[in-house]
């Protein structure tokens, strides 16, 4: 029997630890927790116990979407809930012309190009809790 999980980006602080609280309560296998920094993200593992799985990645990085997608492969799990939850709120507070090239293409490759990635990857194997597909267990909370 496949492991049922919630995938959720961001996990280690803010509104993604909130979900993390959410989901600790919901009959899932693993919360899978991408993150960068894993000290928080273990922080999460000792605060709720085994169910949590820290994946330190940095979703700005293609590498990172493919490791991710290479784990996906290799265990298989069906994935009861995708929150795309990591993101840069920047453009709200700075003016984008002063931002530097490499500041928007992290901030796009991760708000926008890490969601799609992240969606087609997970969508094939999201199920609901009773077994059935269920792609509308996906929450997107990033935004330019
Ligand atoms: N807070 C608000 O008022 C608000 C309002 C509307 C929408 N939002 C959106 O809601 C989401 C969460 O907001 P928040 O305020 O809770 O954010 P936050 O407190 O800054 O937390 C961001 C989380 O995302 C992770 N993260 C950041 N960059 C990452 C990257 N490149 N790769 C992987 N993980 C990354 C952070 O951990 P690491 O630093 O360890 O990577 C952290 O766990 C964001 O997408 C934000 O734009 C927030």
């Amino acid at each position: 029997m496949k492991k049922k999980i919630a995938l959720i980006t961001g996990a280690s602080g803010g509104l993604g630890r909130e979900f993390v609280a959410l989901m600790i309560n919901e009959p899932l296998d693993e919360i899978w927790c991408v993150a960068r920094n894993i000290q928080k993200s273990d922080g999460l593992k000792e605060q709720y116990g085994d169910k949590i799985v820290p994946l330190s990645f940095d979703l700005s990085k293609q590498e990172s979407i493919v490791s991710i997608k290479e784990r996906i492969e290799a265990e298989q799990p069906r994935i009861a809930y995708l929150i795309n939850n990591a993101g840069i709120g920047e453009f709200l507070g700075s003016s984008f012309t002063v931002m530097s090239i490499e500041t928007t293409h992290e901030i796009i490759q991760l708000n926008c190009n890490a969601v799609a990635s992240l969606c087609s990857i997970c969508i094939p194997t999201c199920v609901n809790l009773r077994g059935k597909q269920a792609s509308e267990r996906i929450r997107t909370l990033t935004f330019l």
